[in-house]
């Protein structure tokens, strides 16, 4: 090899360096693409961002494990907004939220959170009520659970005569899963911030080997997809 070919090699060579890590820790469960700030616990530390770690079961379904509040299904991470939608694997993310969902010592927050009050009401008062939200998964066939914004109480009175109060929870506004299976609730996070990387396509990683501080790499560094903030 004559100098300038050598040195093209090791340019070579440097410039794989990083798209290499970056396919090291991009991997699929399911049809879910698992990448930074996310990783499965199986794969190496470095590839995710403390508390990010997923796993996966049968190597189909991606599972968020919160410390306080118990495993759930991901249905889907988008990692341009920064969002997490997750469902109950039993299929009634309602009677989670009514257990508490509690994101402590979690990344997460919950997007647009929102006072929802849930009742336990006879069949008969249930078909009253129009504003409510029926959720089946908790309803039998002489009961009905329903829930209502908490800042539309006042415009239900009658609630109070044919239903018992069980609980006033905070669930997020995004939450459009009540009655259909598919959606759940959705989760965001601010740290690590990747958002501006993600908008120019580049690849959102640890700048060096320890630390926590998050670079980019690749993309378009000059911002032409950026957000305007
Ligand atoms: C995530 O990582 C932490 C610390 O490494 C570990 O205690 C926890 O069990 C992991 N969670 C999952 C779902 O593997
Ligand atoms: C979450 O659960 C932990 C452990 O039970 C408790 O210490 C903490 O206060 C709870 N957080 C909230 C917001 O309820
Ligand atoms: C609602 O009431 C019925 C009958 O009174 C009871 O069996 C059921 O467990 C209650 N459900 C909830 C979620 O409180
Ligand atoms: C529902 O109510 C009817 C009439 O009161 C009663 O016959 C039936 O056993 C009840 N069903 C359940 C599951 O409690």
């Amino acid at each position: 090899m004559t100098l300038f070919q050598t040195i093209l090699f090791i340019v070579f060579l440097f410039s794989l360096q990083p798209s290499a890590s970056v396919e090291i820790c991009r991997v699929s469960c399911g049809n879910q693409l698992v990448r930074f700030p996310f990783r499965l616990s199986s794969q190496p530390d470095r590839c995710g961002y403390p508390r990010f770690n997923l796993s996966c079961k049968d190597q189909a379904q991606t599972v968020l494990s919160l410390p306080f509040s118990g495993e759930f299904n991901v249905v889907h991470i988008d990692y341009l907004f920064q969002n997490i939608w997750l469902n109950d694997p039993d299929h009634c993310t309602p009677k989670r939220l009514l257990h508490g969902l509690n994101l402590s010592s979690t990344p997460f927050d919950l997007l647009y959170p929102r006072s929802f009050t849930f009742f336990n009401c006879s069949a008969a008062a249930s078909t009253q009520l129009h504003q409510a939200k029926y959720i089946s998964c908790l309803s039998g066939t002489n009961f009905s659970v329903v829930a209502l914004p908490a800042d539309r109480l006042d415009s239900s009175a009658s609630l109070s005569t044919s239903c018992l109060e069980i609980a006033t929870v905070l669930v997020p506004f995004s939450w459009t899963g009540w009655s259909n299976l598919g959606n759940g609730i959705m989760l965001t996070w601010n740290e690590p911030n990747c958002l501006r990387c993600e908008n120019g396509a580049g690849n959102c990683m640890f700048k060096s080997e320890t630390g926590l501080d998050v670079g980019c790499s690749g993309g378009f560094t000059n911002g032409m997809f950026l957000f305007c903030s």
